[in-house]
Protein backbone atom coordinates (compact mmCIF):
# COMPACT_ATOMS: atom_id res chain seq x y z
CA UNK A 1 0.00 0.00 0.00
CA UNK A 2 2.03 3.24 -1.13
CA UNK A 3 -0.04 6.42 -0.10
CA UNK A 4 1.49 9.68 -1.14
CA UNK A 5 0.74 13.19 0.51
CA UNK A 6 0.95 16.53 -1.49
CA UNK A 7 2.03 19.55 0.32
CA UNK A 8 4.59 17.22 2.50
CA UNK A 9 6.33 19.88 4.21
CA UNK A 10 3.61 22.00 5.32
CA UNK A 11 2.16 22.48 8.51
CA UNK A 12 -1.22 20.37 7.37
CA UNK A 13 0.73 17.51 4.93
CA UNK A 14 4.02 16.70 7.78
CA UNK A 15 1.56 15.98 10.09
CA UNK A 16 -0.47 13.57 8.25
CA UNK A 17 2.25 11.92 6.79
CA UNK A 18 3.65 11.47 9.99
CA UNK A 19 0.53 10.14 11.49
CA UNK A 20 0.61 7.47 8.28
CA UNK A 21 3.94 6.25 9.36
CA UNK A 22 3.25 5.32 12.78
CA UNK A 23 -0.01 3.43 11.20
CA UNK A 24 2.20 2.02 7.91
CA UNK A 25 5.56 2.61 7.80
CA UNK A 26 8.21 4.59 6.28
CA UNK A 27 8.30 2.24 3.20
CA UNK A 28 4.97 3.25 2.59
CA UNK A 29 4.11 7.18 2.38
CA UNK A 30 6.12 8.81 -0.30
CA UNK A 31 6.15 12.79 0.29
CA UNK A 32 5.42 15.49 -2.62
CA UNK A 33 6.51 18.67 -2.08
CA UNK A 34 7.59 21.57 -4.71
CA UNK A 35 10.96 21.65 -2.98
CA UNK A 36 11.98 18.17 -2.23
CA UNK A 37 14.29 18.97 0.00
CA UNK A 38 12.09 20.77 2.45
CA UNK A 39 10.07 17.60 3.24
CA UNK A 40 13.56 15.44 3.68
CA UNK A 41 13.30 15.61 8.11
CA UNK A 42 10.00 13.15 7.36
CA UNK A 43 12.69 10.47 6.73
CA UNK A 44 10.43 9.10 3.63
CA UNK A 45 10.89 9.26 -0.19
CA UNK A 46 10.30 12.68 -1.12
CA UNK A 47 8.75 13.33 -4.65
CA UNK A 48 8.86 16.19 -6.41
CA UNK A 49 5.62 18.28 -6.77
CA UNK A 50 4.47 21.82 -8.06
CA UNK A 51 0.56 22.25 -8.34
CA UNK A 52 0.88 24.39 -11.58
CA UNK A 53 3.29 21.62 -12.87
CA UNK A 54 0.53 18.51 -14.26
CA UNK A 55 4.06 16.69 -15.15
CA UNK A 56 5.32 16.44 -11.85
CA UNK A 57 2.72 14.66 -10.68
CA UNK A 58 2.76 12.45 -13.57
CA UNK A 59 6.01 11.39 -12.41
CA UNK A 60 5.10 11.71 -8.77
CA UNK A 61 2.41 9.33 -8.55
CA UNK A 62 3.69 6.14 -10.55
CA UNK A 63 2.50 3.35 -8.49
CA UNK A 64 0.84 5.27 -5.71
CA UNK A 65 -2.26 3.39 -4.97
CA UNK A 66 -3.95 6.41 -2.48
CA UNK A 67 -3.25 9.95 -2.46
CA UNK A 68 -4.03 12.59 0.04
CA UNK A 69 -4.41 16.30 -1.48
CA UNK A 70 -3.86 19.04 0.61
CA UNK A 71 -5.63 21.75 -0.70
CA UNK A 72 -4.23 24.61 -2.32
CA UNK A 73 -2.85 27.99 -0.74
CA UNK A 74 -3.05 30.30 -4.07
CA UNK A 75 -6.43 32.25 -5.00
CA UNK A 76 -9.17 30.86 -5.38
CA UNK A 77 -9.32 30.52 -8.96
CA UNK A 78 -5.82 29.41 -9.58
CA UNK A 79 -6.63 26.33 -7.38
CA UNK A 80 -9.21 25.05 -9.76
CA UNK A 81 -6.50 24.59 -12.11
CA UNK A 82 -3.63 23.37 -10.02
CA UNK A 83 -5.99 21.04 -8.30
CA UNK A 84 -7.03 19.55 -11.44
CA UNK A 85 -2.93 19.00 -12.67
CA UNK A 86 -3.47 16.68 -9.23
CA UNK A 87 -6.73 15.15 -10.18
CA UNK A 88 -5.46 14.16 -14.13
CA UNK A 89 -2.26 12.92 -13.13
CA UNK A 90 -3.91 10.51 -10.40
CA UNK A 91 -6.11 9.20 -13.42
CA UNK A 92 -3.46 8.72 -15.79
CA UNK A 93 -1.70 6.56 -12.92
CA UNK A 94 -4.57 4.73 -12.20
CA UNK A 95 -4.24 5.90 -8.30
CA UNK A 96 -7.04 4.08 -6.81
CA UNK A 97 -8.31 6.45 -4.14
CA UNK A 98 -8.19 10.15 -3.27
CA UNK A 99 -8.57 12.02 -0.19
CA UNK A 100 -9.31 15.70 -0.46
CA UNK A 101 -8.76 18.74 2.65
CA UNK A 102 -11.70 20.39 1.43
CA UNK A 103 -13.12 23.10 3.99
CA UNK A 104 -16.49 23.59 6.01
CA UNK A 105 -18.23 27.05 5.31
CA UNK A 106 -20.97 29.33 2.85
CA UNK A 107 -19.73 29.04 -0.71
CA UNK A 108 -22.16 32.33 -1.27
CA UNK A 109 -22.01 34.60 1.76
CA UNK A 110 -19.17 36.43 3.26
CA UNK A 111 -15.65 37.48 1.77
CA UNK A 112 -14.43 33.82 2.14
CA UNK A 113 -17.17 32.62 0.53
CA UNK A 114 -14.78 32.71 -3.01
CA UNK A 115 -12.39 30.26 -1.10
CA UNK A 116 -14.90 27.94 0.04
CA UNK A 117 -16.71 27.69 -3.48
CA UNK A 118 -13.41 27.02 -4.93
CA UNK A 119 -13.17 23.67 -2.52
CA UNK A 120 -16.48 22.69 -3.57
CA UNK A 121 -15.94 22.91 -7.09
CA UNK A 122 -12.36 20.81 -6.61
CA UNK A 123 -15.00 17.84 -4.82
CA UNK A 124 -16.82 17.90 -7.74
CA UNK A 125 -14.19 17.45 -9.93
CA UNK A 126 -12.85 14.57 -7.55
CA UNK A 127 -15.99 12.49 -7.12
CA UNK A 128 -16.31 12.95 -11.23
CA UNK A 129 -12.91 11.35 -11.66
CA UNK A 130 -14.20 8.26 -11.49
CA UNK A 131 -11.41 7.31 -8.72
CA UNK A 132 -12.54 6.48 -5.06
CA UNK A 133 -12.76 9.26 -3.18
CA UNK A 134 -13.41 10.50 0.39
CA UNK A 135 -13.44 14.22 1.19
CA UNK A 136 -12.84 16.39 4.19
CA UNK A 137 -14.11 19.66 4.79
CA UNK A 138 -12.01 21.03 7.80
CA UNK A 139 -12.85 23.27 10.38
CA UNK A 140 -10.81 25.99 11.07
CA UNK A 141 -7.33 25.60 13.02
CA UNK A 142 -7.19 26.42 16.36
CA UNK A 143 -3.03 27.06 16.07
CA UNK A 144 -3.33 30.77 14.46
CA UNK A 145 -5.08 31.68 17.40
CA UNK A 146 -2.33 30.57 19.68
CA UNK A 147 0.47 31.34 17.50
CA UNK A 148 -1.42 35.02 18.11
CA UNK A 149 -1.90 34.41 22.16
CA UNK A 150 0.60 37.06 23.07
CA UNK A 151 -0.56 39.61 20.48
CA UNK A 152 -3.87 39.20 22.50
CA UNK A 153 -2.21 39.41 26.22
CA UNK A 154 -0.17 42.73 24.84
CA UNK A 155 -3.65 43.98 23.51
CA UNK A 156 -5.55 42.25 26.91
CA UNK A 157 -8.26 41.23 24.43
CA UNK A 158 -9.45 39.33 20.99
CA UNK A 159 -11.12 42.02 18.80
CA UNK A 160 -12.81 40.81 15.50
CA UNK A 161 -16.40 40.73 13.95
CA UNK A 162 -17.29 37.36 14.95
CA UNK A 163 -19.54 38.75 17.96
CA UNK A 164 -22.11 35.84 19.31
CA UNK A 165 -21.40 33.52 16.19
CA UNK A 166 -19.73 29.97 16.72
CA UNK A 167 -16.83 28.26 15.49
CA UNK A 168 -16.59 24.88 15.18
CA UNK A 169 -12.34 24.63 15.62
CA UNK A 170 -10.04 21.47 14.94
CA UNK A 171 -6.12 21.33 14.68
CA UNK A 172 -3.68 19.95 12.34
CA UNK A 173 -3.18 17.15 14.84
CA UNK A 174 -6.58 16.20 14.96
CA UNK A 175 -7.23 16.12 11.23
CA UNK A 176 -4.29 14.21 10.92
CA UNK A 177 -5.84 11.64 12.75
CA UNK A 178 -9.21 11.39 10.80
CA UNK A 179 -7.25 11.62 7.41
CA UNK A 180 -4.85 8.48 8.05
CA UNK A 181 -7.99 6.58 8.71
CA UNK A 182 -9.85 7.93 5.95
CA UNK A 183 -7.31 6.72 3.39
CA UNK A 184 -6.56 3.77 5.19
CA UNK A 185 -10.29 2.28 5.81
CA UNK A 186 -12.61 1.51 3.07
CA UNK A 187 -15.51 2.18 4.45
CA UNK A 188 -15.01 5.71 4.17
CA UNK A 189 -15.27 5.86 0.45
CA UNK A 190 -17.74 8.18 -1.50
CA UNK A 191 -18.14 10.03 1.82
CA UNK A 192 -18.07 13.63 3.16
CA UNK A 193 -17.05 14.42 6.67
CA UNK A 194 -17.00 17.40 8.26
CA UNK A 195 -14.02 17.54 10.17
CA UNK A 196 -15.13 20.01 13.21
CA UNK A 197 -14.67 19.69 17.27
CA UNK A 198 -17.03 21.89 19.66
CA UNK A 199 -18.45 24.73 18.38
CA UNK A 200 -17.69 27.73 20.72
CA UNK A 201 -17.97 31.60 20.74
CA UNK A 202 -15.05 34.19 20.86
CA UNK A 203 -15.88 34.98 24.48
CA UNK A 204 -15.81 31.28 25.45
CA UNK A 205 -12.70 31.19 23.63
CA UNK A 206 -10.94 33.96 25.73
CA UNK A 207 -12.45 32.08 28.43
CA UNK A 208 -10.37 29.13 27.75
CA UNK A 209 -7.36 30.91 26.72
CA UNK A 210 -7.56 32.74 30.51
CA UNK A 211 -7.75 29.03 32.10
CA UNK A 212 -4.83 27.64 30.02
CA UNK A 213 -3.00 30.83 30.00
CA UNK A 214 -3.51 32.34 33.33
CA UNK A 215 -4.18 35.95 31.75
CA UNK A 216 -7.40 38.07 31.36
CA UNK A 217 -8.22 38.03 28.24
CA UNK A 218 -11.81 40.23 27.08
CA UNK A 219 -13.61 39.55 23.76
CA UNK A 220 -14.67 43.02 21.98
CA UNK A 221 -16.73 42.29 18.97
CA UNK A 222 -16.02 44.86 15.75
CA UNK A 223 -18.27 45.77 12.83
CA UNK A 224 -17.48 43.39 9.72
CA UNK A 225 -16.54 46.89 7.79
CA UNK A 226 -14.21 47.90 10.55
CA UNK A 227 -12.72 44.64 11.03
CA UNK A 228 -11.73 44.72 7.25
CA UNK A 229 -10.57 47.76 7.17
CA UNK A 230 -8.36 47.14 10.22
CA UNK A 231 -7.17 43.64 8.89
CA UNK A 232 -6.62 45.16 4.94
CA UNK A 233 -4.01 47.39 6.90
CA UNK A 234 -2.41 44.93 8.77
CA UNK A 235 -2.23 41.95 6.07
CA UNK A 236 -2.55 43.50 2.43
CA UNK A 237 -5.71 43.41 0.37
CA UNK A 238 -5.71 39.13 -0.10
CA UNK A 239 -5.03 37.59 3.02
CA UNK A 240 -6.61 40.51 4.69
CA UNK A 241 -9.92 40.25 2.80
CA UNK A 242 -9.62 36.27 3.93
CA UNK A 243 -9.11 36.46 7.22
CA UNK A 244 -11.80 39.18 8.08
CA UNK A 245 -13.87 36.71 5.88
CA UNK A 246 -13.37 33.58 8.03
CA UNK A 247 -14.56 35.72 10.95
CA UNK A 248 -17.59 37.07 9.26
CA UNK A 249 -18.60 33.29 8.52
CA UNK A 250 -17.94 32.52 12.36
CA UNK A 251 -20.34 35.66 12.76
CA UNK A 252 -22.95 34.31 10.35
CA UNK A 253 -22.41 30.91 11.94
CA UNK A 254 -21.09 29.62 8.66
CA UNK A 255 -18.28 27.16 10.52
CA UNK A 256 -21.21 25.90 13.02
CA UNK A 257 -21.51 23.19 11.68
CA UNK A 258 -22.32 19.24 12.83
CA UNK A 259 -19.44 17.06 13.25
CA UNK A 260 -18.56 14.33 11.58
CA UNK A 261 -15.40 13.53 13.30
CA UNK A 262 -15.80 10.95 15.09
CA UNK A 263 -17.10 9.28 11.87
CA UNK A 264 -13.99 9.55 10.28
CA UNK A 265 -11.64 8.80 13.30
CA UNK A 266 -12.98 6.52 15.43
CA UNK A 267 -12.96 8.45 18.42
CA UNK A 268 -14.40 11.65 19.85
CA UNK A 269 -12.63 14.96 19.00
CA UNK A 270 -10.73 16.80 21.23
CA UNK A 271 -12.25 19.77 23.13
CA UNK A 272 -11.31 22.67 22.59
CA UNK A 273 -9.89 22.84 26.38
CA UNK A 274 -7.91 19.67 24.90
CA UNK A 275 -6.68 21.42 21.90
CA UNK A 276 -5.34 24.41 23.89
CA UNK A 277 -3.87 22.21 25.99
CA UNK A 278 -1.88 19.98 23.92
CA UNK A 279 -0.71 23.25 22.12
CA UNK A 280 0.77 25.02 24.88
CA UNK A 281 2.21 21.29 26.03
CA UNK A 282 3.58 20.31 22.50
CA UNK A 283 5.48 23.95 22.67
CA UNK A 284 6.74 23.01 25.95
CA UNK A 285 8.67 19.83 25.22
N1 LIG B 1 -8.84 25.19 7.96
C1 LIG B 1 -8.10 26.26 8.17
O1 LIG B 1 -8.21 26.98 9.17
C2 LIG B 1 -7.02 26.60 7.18
C3 LIG B 1 -6.15 27.66 7.48
C4 LIG B 1 -5.12 27.94 6.57
C5 LIG B 1 -5.01 27.19 5.41
N2 LIG B 1 -5.89 26.17 5.15
C6 LIG B 1 -5.77 25.30 3.95
O2 LIG B 1 -5.08 24.13 4.36
C7 LIG B 1 -3.91 23.93 3.56
C8 LIG B 1 -2.78 23.41 4.43
O3 LIG B 1 -2.53 24.33 5.49
P1 LIG B 1 -1.14 24.34 6.24
O4 LIG B 1 -1.44 24.83 7.60
O5 LIG B 1 -0.44 23.04 6.06
O6 LIG B 1 -0.36 25.48 5.42
P2 LIG B 1 1.22 25.64 5.29
O7 LIG B 1 1.93 25.11 6.47
O8 LIG B 1 1.44 27.06 4.90
O9 LIG B 1 1.59 24.72 4.05
C9 LIG B 1 1.22 25.02 2.75
C10 LIG B 1 1.85 23.98 1.86
O10 LIG B 1 1.41 24.19 0.53
C11 LIG B 1 2.55 24.08 -0.30
N3 LIG B 1 2.34 24.75 -1.57
C12 LIG B 1 1.97 26.02 -1.78
N4 LIG B 1 1.92 26.25 -3.12
C13 LIG B 1 2.28 25.09 -3.73
C14 LIG B 1 2.43 24.69 -5.07
N5 LIG B 1 2.22 25.53 -6.10
N6 LIG B 1 2.80 23.42 -5.33
C15 LIG B 1 3.05 22.56 -4.33
N7 LIG B 1 2.93 22.87 -3.04
C16 LIG B 1 2.55 24.13 -2.75
C17 LIG B 1 3.66 24.72 0.51
O11 LIG B 1 4.92 24.41 -0.04
P3 LIG B 1 6.15 25.46 0.11
O12 LIG B 1 6.73 25.22 1.48
O13 LIG B 1 7.06 25.06 -0.99
O14 LIG B 1 5.60 26.83 -0.05
C18 LIG B 1 3.39 24.05 1.84
O15 LIG B 1 3.89 22.75 1.84
C19 LIG B 1 -3.63 25.31 2.97
O16 LIG B 1 -2.94 25.16 1.77
C20 LIG B 1 -5.01 25.89 2.81
O17 LIG B 1 -5.63 25.44 1.60
C21 LIG B 1 -6.88 25.86 6.02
Amino acid sequence: MKIAVTAANGQLGSTIAKQLITEIGTENVIGIARTPQKAEFLGVEIRKGDYNNREDFLMALKGIEALLIVSSMDEPQKRIQQHRNIIDAAKTNGVKKIAYTSIVGDSEKNAFSPVVKSNRQTEEDIKNSGINWVIGRNGIYIEPDLEYVDHYITSGEIYNSAADGKCAYTSREELAVAYSKMLLEDKHNKQIYNLVGQPITQEQLAELLNQVYGTKLVYRAASVEDYLLERKGELGEFLGTIISGIYEGIRNNAFNVTSNFEQAAGRPHKTALEMIETYKKNLEK
